[in-house]
């Protein structure tokens, strides 16, 4: 099963991918934690991808297709994969297209999350992840059950991202309106678009997926 899940940011994508992710034992494929990995190993993308990604602007696409191209093809992606922040641009899209046909592959579906603007800026500015393992948490919405301690792995060190400013999330959900959002007409001439209520609770909107994964809605 090969999914994209599209919306602006803070809508949920990684969230529900990683859920997602544990489900059904297909990758996720985020290519915003990619890119984070590659500005904190200091690796050439990470040099040209740290001011962009601070300006809340997109990375150039054939940064981002070559990134993708080679993920894609790694073994846990056997059983499908979770596209998440991918594509996010006319030529992104398109060259998703010939990668899979390409590979003999086939998109299921393109999930969009629907959220209001308003929300997601409190969404955003909420948000931090344990420094070890990743695992994300918000201040309001998804504390770990002992205070400072990640539920995942124990770690007691956690972090914020550096375009979560208020500023950079106008940037962002600027680049998502102009750039990413007519990729929603796009796959719908395409059959493929299905929205969900991505304003609901994170269990309400991993339960609206599954009535889509499982061809009820
Ligand atoms: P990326 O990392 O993809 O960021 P984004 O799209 O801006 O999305 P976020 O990761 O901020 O949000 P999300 O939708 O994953 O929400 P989350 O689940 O965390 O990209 C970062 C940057 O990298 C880009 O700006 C660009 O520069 C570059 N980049 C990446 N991909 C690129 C590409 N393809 N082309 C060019 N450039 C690229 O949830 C947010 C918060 O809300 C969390 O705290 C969560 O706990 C909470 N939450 C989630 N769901 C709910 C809910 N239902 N109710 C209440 N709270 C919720
Ligand atoms: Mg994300």
């Amino acid at each position: 099963m090969n999914l994209i899940l599209l919306g602006p940011p803070g809508a949920g994508k990684g969230t529900q991918a990683k859920m997602l992710e544990d489900k059904f034992g297909i990758a996720q494929i985020s290519t915003g934690d990619m890119l984070r990995a590659e500005v904190k190993s200091g690796s050439e993308i990470g040099l040209r991808a740290k001011g962009i990604m601070e300006r809340g602007e997109l990375v150039p696409d054939e940064v981002i297709t070559a990134m993708l191209k080679a993920r894609v093809a790694r073994p846990d992606c056997a059983k499908g994969f979770i596209l998440d922040g991918f594509p996010r641009t006319a030529p992104q899209a398109a060259s998703l297209d010939s990668m899979l046909k390409e590979s003999g592959l086939k998109l299921d579906h393109v999930i969009e999350l629907k959220v209001d603007d308003a929300a997601l800026v409190g969404r955003i500015s909420g948000r931090f992840s344990c420094a070890k393992c990743g695992v994300g948490y918000h201040d309001s919405f998804k504390q770990p059950a002992k205070a400072g301690v990640c539920d995942s792995c124990g770690g007691t060190e956690f972090s914020r991202r550096a375009d979560d400013k208020a500023e950079t999330v106008a940037a962002r959900l600027e680049a998502y309106h102009r750039q990413t959002a007519p990729l929603l007409p796009y796959y719908a001439g395409q059959g493929k678009l299905k929205a969900v209520d991505g304003m609901a609770s994170m269990a309400e909107v991993a339960r609206q997926i599954g009535e889509i994964l499982s061809g009820k809605a």
